[in-house]
Parts: C-alpha cells; structure tokens; sequence
C-alpha cells in the first residue's frame, strides 16, 4: 500500500519535473530549422545558449547547438548513457559495418569489420565480467568535443561498475568516433586502460584465473576448440597394446 503511494506519487512527480524543465526547441511561428535559443525565440544562429541543465548530470556541453550536419552533442551524450541500462542499444548507435580499432596490447584489442564481432570478441567478453552486478554499472561521458557539424567527434568516457569477483573497476575510456548521416557511429578507435581490462580478466574469467586450488572439472580447451575425442580415445590403453574394459 505504502510502496504504490509512493510509486505513483514519484512516476507523476517525474513526469512534471519532465514537463517543467523541458522547454520545446520550436515555438510556433519558428520556421522549422531549428535555429532558436533557450526561449524558443529564432534568432537564426543554431545556438542554445546555456542550455538548462536538463535530466544530463548538469553536464556543460561546449558545443550546444541542435542545428547541425551529424549529431548534436546531446546525441552523443544520450548514445553513450543509453548503454548504461541497455547494452542492445549499441546495435543502432553503431552501424553493423563499422570500423571499429580497439587500440593498445591487451586481449580484446584489435581492428574489428564489423559490429558483430566487436561485440563477441570485445564487449561481451567484458561485460560478462560485471554481470553479477548489472545494476551498479554505470557510463558517465565526461568530455565531447567535436561532433555536430564535425563527422569526427572525441569522446572521454567513464566506466564504472563492481566486478563479479566484488572488485571495483573505475576506468577512463576515449572513443574517437566518426558519424555517418544515420546518427550512427561508422568508425570508432577506443583507447582503453589496458592493466584494467586485464586485471578485471584475470580475477573474473576462467581462462584467466587458475590457481593450484582449483579442480578443473570441466574441459576448457582456451580459443584453439576441443580436439577429436575419439581419436585420443582410442590411443589410451595398457602398455601391452589392450584397452580399458569400460
Ligand atoms: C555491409 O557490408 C556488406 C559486405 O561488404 C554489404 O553487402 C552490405 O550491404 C553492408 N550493409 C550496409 C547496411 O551497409
Ligand atoms: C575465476 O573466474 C570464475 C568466473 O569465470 C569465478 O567463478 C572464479 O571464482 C574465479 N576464480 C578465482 C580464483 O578468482
Ligand atoms: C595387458 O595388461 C593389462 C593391465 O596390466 C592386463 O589386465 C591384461 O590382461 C594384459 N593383456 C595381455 C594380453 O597380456
């Protein structure tokens, strides 16, 4: 009883707050190009100046403009907090033949052709390590520049979550992107920190994780794939030549 008070006290709340500080881009009477300013009047130059705050951490974005050739700067801001909860999002930021570099030494760093393998190879591996704990995961963008009328846009973003192994990871990526006309991103160089990554792979990952304490259970044949079974089935034997009785 009192958990749906409050819930449906808050849910409206959100959606006034939402309705109080979203002011419309476009009054009527402007001419639909989005050229206005903070109080909808169009004063032809593209610019909000000084944005309100609105649901984006106060973030100050240096270039505010909505009028513009790519994406705007709150597009990229948005892409890049859409993943927090949603990771599925990525397969419409990103366009399913992107160039997509991971820079440095590490396991998942590399040129990938496409989304697809970005994602097995890369992310997902990744993500896997956090998912004991899906809901402390958290993107922050901390700086954009470029974008807008800019194909190329730099992005530093902050990653923070706690691990399956209860470890807490705190890393800065930078995601250099290049944008096509879709709003999607079609070319993309992150450069990682590299001892993170691999720490986090270490303490959370089978591959990487043995210890003399473990039983090895199960077979865990690494990337090269399982061997013929069979085949080394029938070389096993006594040493005069006759098999197990099995
Ligand atoms: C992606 O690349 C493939 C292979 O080069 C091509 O056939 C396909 O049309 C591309 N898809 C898009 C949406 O650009
Ligand atoms: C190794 O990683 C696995 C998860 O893949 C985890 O269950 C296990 O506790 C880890 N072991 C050590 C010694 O960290
Ligand atoms: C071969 O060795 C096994 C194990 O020692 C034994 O059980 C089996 O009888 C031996 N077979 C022959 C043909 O000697």
């Amino acid at each position: 009883m009192h958990a749906l008070h409050y819930f449906c006290c808050w849910t409206l709340l959100g959606s006034l707050g939402l309705a109080l500080t979203q002011k419309p881009l476009e009054q009527p009477g402007c001419d639909g190009t989005g050229l206005v300013d903070p109080d909808g009047r169009c004063n032809g130059d593209g610019l909000i100046h000084d944005p309100p705050p609105r649901d984006r951490d106060g973030f100050r974005f240096e270039n505010p403009s909505t009028d513009c050739e790519y994406v705007t700067q709150m597009h990229i801001w948005d892409s890049f907090k859409d993943l927090e909860k949603d990771m599925t999002k990525l397969f419409t930021l990103i366009h399913k033949n992107v160039s997509f570099t991971v820079v440095g030494h590490h396991p998942i760093a590399g040129h990938y052709h496409d989304l697809l393998h970005f994602y097995v190879n890369a992310l997902r591996r990744v993500s896997v390590l956090f998912f004991d704990h899906a809901d402390k995961f958290k993107i922050h963008p901390q700086a954009i520049h470029g974008g807008c009328n800019d194909r190329w846009s730099v992005q530093e973003v902050n990653f923070q979550g706690v691990m399956n192994s209860g470890d807490d990871f705190d890393i800065v990526n930078v995601w250099v992107t290049r944008w096509g006309h879709h709003g999607q991103m079609v070319e993309i160089r992150t450069y990682i920190d590299a001892a993170r990554i691999m720490e986090a792979l270490h303490k959370n990952e089978i591959w990487w994780n043995g210890t003399t304490f473990r039983d090895n259970l199960q077979y865990m044949p690494g990337p090269a794939g399982m061997p013929d079974m069979k085949e080394l089935e029938g070389l096993m034997g006594y040493p005069n030549g006759s098999k197990y009785q099995e």
